[in-house]
């Protein structure tokens, strides 16, 4: 039997890697204009960090996580999500010390064993962004401004911000008291995961999907009519910023999203394009977290954007040609100035291929073509005699007899004049 992929996880094919290609550059450019810089954090951490991080009663912590013991019984987890490794080298290397505008943004593989389906995988890609010492507003807005400026710069048009505030611990904990006797009078009604859900994590009801459930948790609490001063004017102000910038978005008090880290701002974004699983990206502020897992108390606020969903929305690009000499030495004896010549070109920065099986003229001629070759250059008996190449422009369809000295300059006119 033949072995394939693990369910949930996927092959990128080099067919499909140049928009992965794209739109990773274009996170670089972007992100460097905004003052952020790459870390690389490891795939795998202490499963404390992320129990301690993100929720013991989360979704993600209670049923997604791959964990295994390590040899030596220490537990570890490949990362469900960056947050949490980052903000562990955050307080490892003390960076708020040496880094006046501590902005990081990252790029990997997350592990979440998840059912799989259209858009979800057990092992897919984030783009993360996290800022860091930052408790304005200006900064949320700023954030939420890069995130769709990052959209733009991919190319993906279709799109809705959501936005909401969860509130922090000053107003959040009677919140969510009070989201509970309201759904202990409702739980008979609503499905198994929320009845549950009533007494582990209530803010997670306002998350669920289930069509029946829907009318009942409309009727229920919302945070926003419950924030505390600071939280509620924090609000405002973001909201004000956004709409000063020109940023259109819908306000969604079910916005809770499956981390538990999250305080006062909220948001994703989502695409109807992408079906069920529709949002893009997700984040939000999280100013207990660095202290939370033994760090100063520093505010954060980041967001992180699947890239599996990314690509299927950016526009196709040119399939690009691959090559842009083609060497078909076809004499016998024609190899070894073939391979000469390949070094040359390759030396001038040139992409050159050849095919070593010594097919046939038309298969390779074919090769060329699907290769997107610009030029092919054959080597035949006449051709060594009289110590040239002749030189094929499969744009132009013209050929010419060149010296191999010449080849190089003949060449470069041709690609730049
Ligand atoms: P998240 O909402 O769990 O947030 O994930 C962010 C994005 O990752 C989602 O919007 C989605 O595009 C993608 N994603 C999540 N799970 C899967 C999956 N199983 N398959 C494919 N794509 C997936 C976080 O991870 C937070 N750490 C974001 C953040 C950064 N908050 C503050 N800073």
């Amino acid at each position: 039997m033949t072995i394939q992929a693990v369910r949930g996880t996927r092959d990128i094919l080099p067919d499909e890697v140049g928009a992965w290609h794209r739109v990773e550059a274009a996170a670089r450019e972007l992100f460097a204009r905004y003052g952020y810089r790459e870390i690389r954090t490891p795939v795998f951490e202490q499963t404390e960090l992320f129990a301690r991080g993100i929720g013991a009663e989360t979704d993600i912590v209670s049923k997604e996580m791959y964990t295994f013991a390590d040899r030596d019984l220490s537990s570890l987890t490949l990362r469900p999500e960056a947050t949490a490794g980052i903000v562990r080298a955050v307080i490892e290397h003390n960076l708020m010390n040496s880094d006046p505008a501590l902005r990081v943004y990252a790029m990997g593989p997350m592990f979440r064993r998840e059912r799989p389906q259209k858009g979800r995988y057990r092992q897919f890609h984030q783009v993360d962004v996290e800022a860091f010492g930052f408790t304005s507003p200006t900064i949320d807005a700023e954030v939420v401004e890069l995130a769709l400026a990052f959209l733009d710069a991919c190319g993906v048009k279709q799109r809705e911000l959501v936005l909401n505030s969860v509130g922090d611990s000053s107003c959040r904990p009677a919140y969510v008291l009070r989201l509970q006797q309201a759904l202990r009078e409702l739980a008979p009604s609503l499905c198994g995961d929320c009845q549950r859900r009533v007494e582990t994590n209530p803010l997670r009801v306002l998350d669920c999907k289930v069509p029946g459930d829907q009318a009942a948790i409309d009727t229920l609490p919302r945070i926003t009519d419950h924030l505390c001063a600071p939280c509620g004017e924090h609000f405002a102000e973001v909201r004000r910023q956004l709409e000063l910038l020109g940023i259109p978005y819908r306000l969604s008090h079910r916005l809770v999203r499956g981390l538990d880290y999250y305080v006062r701002t909220t948001f994703e974004v989502t695409s109807h394009e992408l079906g069920a699983q529709s949002s893009i990206l997700g984040g939000g502020r999280y100013d207990g977290l660095v202290k939370d897992l033994g760090g100063p108390d520093l505010a954060g606020i980041g967001f992180a954007v699947g890239l599996e969903r990314l690509v299927t929305l950016v526009p196709a690009g040119e399939a690009g040609a691959r090559c842009d000499v083609f060497l078909m030495p076809l004499a016998a004896g024609a190899l070894d100035s073939a391979l000469r010549l390949q070094r040359l070109l390759r030396d001038a920065g040139l992409r050159v291929l050849l095919d070593p099986e010594g097919r046939s003229v038309k298969s390779r001629m074919k090769q060329a073509d699907k290769l997107g070759a610009r030029f092919a250059a054959i080597l035949g008996d006449d051709e060594l005699g009289r110590h040239v190449w002749t030189l094929r422009d499969m744009v132009q369809s013209t050929q010419a007899d060149v010296d191999e000295d010449a080849i190089l300059e003949h060449i470069k006119r041709r690609l730049h004049g």
